[in-house]
């Protein structure tokens, strides 16, 4: 069977964990097509990384696979890129260029696509290939697939959630008398934050998931849905310190409900009763809930972050048919 050939940009926690998956995958028996991964894109040749050793020692990638220069990553035999580097300059680049040469994109990028979602999804319309991002939004939980596919219901009414793992963590601790500064400290060495974990903080992380989804929900352009938000500053990380004291919890909750002909998009820090479902999300757990006039009200829940369980759904792209 001839492998797929992919292009990996990136080989942070989720780029080097997909490196691992793609290793564990290759031991599983049965027929599975294997993965060869002929370029890995990084930013500093010089920083050890050992997921990517192991992938060349295994025979997953190619020997030489590491690249600085991104304009040797997609070679013509190239079948999918795998777009994990973040930020929306060279991560752009790298999407359309795939998308207009017909190469199929698997990104785990929500900046990118909370920006340009909808003309992406257009130009891979025009080329006649897929863009995938299951792993752009709420890391393990298969929420993309559900709504982009109407299985969490038809006639959504409202999705709304807990989106962001490092700032429901960071949450926690602060209401278990951690400092704002320590437990985000804890959230970047346990790889839920974000490389700049202002994005999470500030609810621009959550942001960019509730713009896709509403993408997804609502067929909104991303880019233009109008979001007020207030995210996790000294202030409101205080105010869940007291609020934890009274028995009572503070979750950073996000909403898009359809009123009329509008879209309300809201991110708050909100007090919530501690036997409430939502004050169950621990940790780097995320938690989405989509209201439908077929379907009710259907809940998922699970980690939200963190390197392996984004690389698990990225992997699940890679593979789909
Ligand atoms: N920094 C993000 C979070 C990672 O904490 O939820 C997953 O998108």
């Amino acid at each position: 069977v001839r492998p797929l050939r992919v292009a990996l940009a990136g080989c942070g926690h989720v780029g080097g964990s997909l490196l691992d998956l793609f290793g564990e995958r290759a031991q599983q028996p049965g027929d599975a097509q294997p993965i060869r991964v002929d370029r890995v894109l990084v930013r500093d040749a010089e920083r050890p990384r050992p997921a990517l050793a192991q992938a060349i020692a295994r025979g997953i990638a190619a020997p030489d696979a590491c690249i600085t220069d991104p304009t040797l990553l997609l070679s013509d035999d190239i079948d999918v890129l795998v777009e994990a580097i973040g930020g929306t300059t060279t991560a752009r680049t790298l999407v359309e260029t795939a998308l207009r040469r017909g190469i199929r994109v698997v990104t785990a990028n929500k900046a990118l696509l909370g920006e340009r979602g909808s003309s992406l999804a257009a130009l891979a319309r025009i080329t006649d290939t897929r863009l995938d991002f299951e792993g752009a939004v709420c890391g393990a939980i298969p929420i993309v697939r559900c709504v982009r596919s109407g299985a969490a219901g038809v006639g959504i009414t409202k999705v709304s959630g807990i989106l962001n793992g490092t700032s429901n963590y960071v949450l926690e601790k602060v209401a278990e008398g951690a400092s704002l500064a320590e437990a985000v400290a804890t959230a970047q060495r346990l790889g839920y934050a974000e490389a700049d974990p202002t994005r999470d903080l500030s609810g621009q992380d959550a942001e960019d998931k509730l713009r896709i989804l509403a993408w997804m929900c609502f067929g909104v352009d991303p880019a233009t849905l109008k979001v007020t938000r207030r995210g996790i500053d000294a202030e409101t990380a205080a105010w869940a310190t007291r609020v934890a004291l009274e028995g009572d919890r503070v979750k950073l909750i996000a909403s898009c409900t359809r009123e009329g002909d509008e879209l309300v998009a809201r991110i708050f820090p909100t007090r919530i009763t501690s036997d409430d479902p939502w004050a169950r999300v621990s940790g780097p757990f995320n938690r989405i809930v989509v209201e439908s006039e077929t379907a009710g009200s259907l809940v998922f829940q699970g980690p939200g972050a963190g390197g392996r369980a984004t690389a698990g759904a990225v992997l699940a792209d890679i593979v789909a048919r």
